[in-house]
């Protein structure tokens, strides 16, 4: 049997209907897991799904907002349903809201503070609280959390309110990890540097500072994954993973 074996197994990725998100879903349907996409736009979701079938992927599209309670509980319920299965491999990857606020601190009216924090923090706890039970009763599970750079260092080009989703997320996911290592169940993050994809200002500049010469795919981070959900990653947990083409070493 080759490395990194998903079959049999049942991922979920949240904003999986372009971009990092897709490049996950579409590593983890590779490697034979069914894959349940999410996102906020159906059409998005459908789309992924759609790609990973014609490659004879297992896929099927579960659109829903993460940051609603409800909506991710019956959404999590549904793709168990639909693959035949538990969800085994929850990848929180959605992280940007769809009206992302850019600019220094002292700008930004109160109004704005929520929306970063909201997705990114209890966008991933209602996922993680949701997908739990199914993974203690099956004894296995694994967890990853999409964060950032801008989680870890401090930068000046207006992130402020979604580093701090990311730094917040970064702390419950270690905490998540000790609590339930004994139940087979791994969490790690894995802090993306700047993606292709990347919007907003700061952009042309930080790009020319990466040491391997290029911004980030989805298949970088794919691969990456991959290994993360793997059972070969039994021994890896609680971890952040800087994944930046080497733009920060710590
Ligand atoms: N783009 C970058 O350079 C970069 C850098 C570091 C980290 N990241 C992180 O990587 C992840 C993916 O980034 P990306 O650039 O591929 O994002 P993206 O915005 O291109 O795609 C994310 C998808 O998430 C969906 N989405 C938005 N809000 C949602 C919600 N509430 N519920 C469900 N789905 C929702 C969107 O519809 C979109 O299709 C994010 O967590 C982001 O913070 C990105």
């Amino acid at each position: 049997m080759s490395m990194f074996d998903l079959t049999g197994r049942v991922a979920l990725v949240t904003g999986a209907g372009q971009n990092a998100g897709a490049g996950i879903a579409r590593a983890l349907a590779a490697q034979g897991a069914a894959v349940a996409v999410n996102d906020l736009r159906p059409e998005r979701a459908e789309a992924t799904c759609a790609e990973i079938v014609k490659e004879g992927g297992s896929a099927v599209a579960t659109p829903f907002d993460v940051t609603d309670l409800e909506a991710v509980r019956t959404g999590v319920a549904r793709a168990g349903e639909m693959l035949g299965g538990a969800v085994g491999i929850l990848v929180n990857n959605a992280g940007i809201p769809a009206d992302m606020s850019y600019g220094p601190f002292r700008d930004l009216a109160p109004e704005r503070w929520r929306g970063p924090v909201e997705i990114n923090l209890f966008g991933a706890m209602n996922c993680v609280h949701s997908v739990l039970p199914g993974m203690r009763e099956a004894g296995w599970g694994r967890i990853v959390q999409i964060s950032s750079g801008a989680g870890r260092t401090g930068l000046s080009i207006g992130v402020s309110l979604y580093g701090s989703g990311k730094s917040g997320v970064e702390g419950f996911i270690r905490h998540v990890s000790q609590e339930e290592a004994p139940a087979g169940i791994t969490a790690n993050t894995l802090a993306l540097g700047l993606m292709e994809s990347a919007g907003g200002p700061g952009v042309k500049g930080m790009a020319d500072g990466i040491p391997v010469g290029r911004r980030g795919r989805p298949e970088d981070v794919g691969a990456m994954v991959a290994f993360l959900v793997s059972p070969e990653a039994e021994w890896l947990t609680g971890q952040t993973i800087d994944l930046n083409g080497g733009s920060v070493t710590r």
